[in-house]
């Protein structure tokens, strides 16, 4: 009996090409941060923090493109364009730029994110990091690594032993995010936002963050990343309940000795069913 996960679905050739489309994307994300002077901004909605740009788009149509043509039978969900056959067994996840603010102002924090849900489970993610020539890489059974380089959640056992990674938006994260903080810096915790919830999630599958909270976060920011926190020895709140992957939900990831600490400071927020909210 072979007791690898999903072992009927042809996982290793979904792990080769989600590496190399993610490696071909931000590369020519790197060639659009080079002229970023020149892109049109837009903001979606009325929300001025929320941008977007044509290098978001352009990577977005590249990597479903790409995936379409390898695995037809597979179903799709993106930031920029949406979704398809979502009830397939093999559902991509991606965000082709996550940490757009970044991207546009001049801050190296951004990637390419692509992840892989196969029977409502993550099976396998990708975080491509240009900037810092960065590949962060996992499935299910096989390890998690950045490069060649195995990754391995810290050993913290308290809020105090590292920093952990924080991120909220202001409706409706405010209300929960500043009670939080007050907590966390109580117990001698200590935080950085750098503005990409997929690079914090791979830095505490990295150990370079003991754990990564945000109010409310969405599939596409963190589902690469979750494969690698899991491979990595660390643990996840029940973060695709209740619709999350289409809808988000409130989300930490962390080293398995501070998980109970952080998520009894965010409180019942963590785990509400989305209806309450
Ligand atoms: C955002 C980043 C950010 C998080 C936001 C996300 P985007 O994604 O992951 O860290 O705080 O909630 O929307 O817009 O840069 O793809
Ligand atoms: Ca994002
Ligand atoms: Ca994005």
């Amino acid at each position: 009996m072979n007791s690898t996960p999903f072992a009927d679905v042809d996982l290793d050739v979904r792990y080769r090409a989600a590496r190399r489309i993610a490696e071909q994307a931000a590369q020519q994300g790197l060639a659009f941060y080079r002229q970023r002077d020149s892109l049109a901004i837009e903001h979606k909605g009325d929300n001025r923090q929320d941008v977007v740009s044509i290098a978001d788009r352009t990577l977005e149509d590249f990597i479903r493109a790409e995936l379409a043509a390898a695995f037809p039978e597979d179903g799709f969900l993106g930031e920029e364009s949406g979704s398809a056959d979502l009830g397939a067994r093999c559902v991509w996840v991606i965000d082709p730029i996550d940490g757009t603010a970044c991207f546009v102002n001049g801050l190296h924090s951004w990637c390419v994110s692509i992840g892989l849900m196969v029977d409502g489970q993550p099976a396998l993610g990708v975080i491509a990091d240009p900037n810092h020539d960065e590949l962060f890489h996992g499935c299910r059974g096989r390890g998690a690594f950045v490069n060649d380089r195995p990754l391995a959640a810290h050993n913290a056992r308290h809020v105090r032993d590292g920093v952990m990674g924080v991120g909220t938006f202001h409706e409706p994260g405010k209300q929960h995010f500043i009670p939080f903080l007050e907590q966390l810096l109580d117990a001698g915790g200590m935080f950085i936002r750098n503005g990409s919830g997929a690079l914090m999630t791979a830095y505490v599958a990295a150990g370079r963050l003991i754990a990564y909270h945000e109010t409310h976060l969405k599939s596409w920011d963190c589902l690469a990343g979750v494969v690698m926190v899991l491979e990595a020895g660390g643990r996840m709140n029940d973060f695709f309940r209740d619709d999350g992957l289409l809808h988000g939900n409130p989300y930490l990831v962390a080293a398995p000795g501070v998980y109970e600490q952080i998520a009894g400071m965010i409180g019942p927020w963590l785990d509400s069913p989305a209806g309450t909210r």
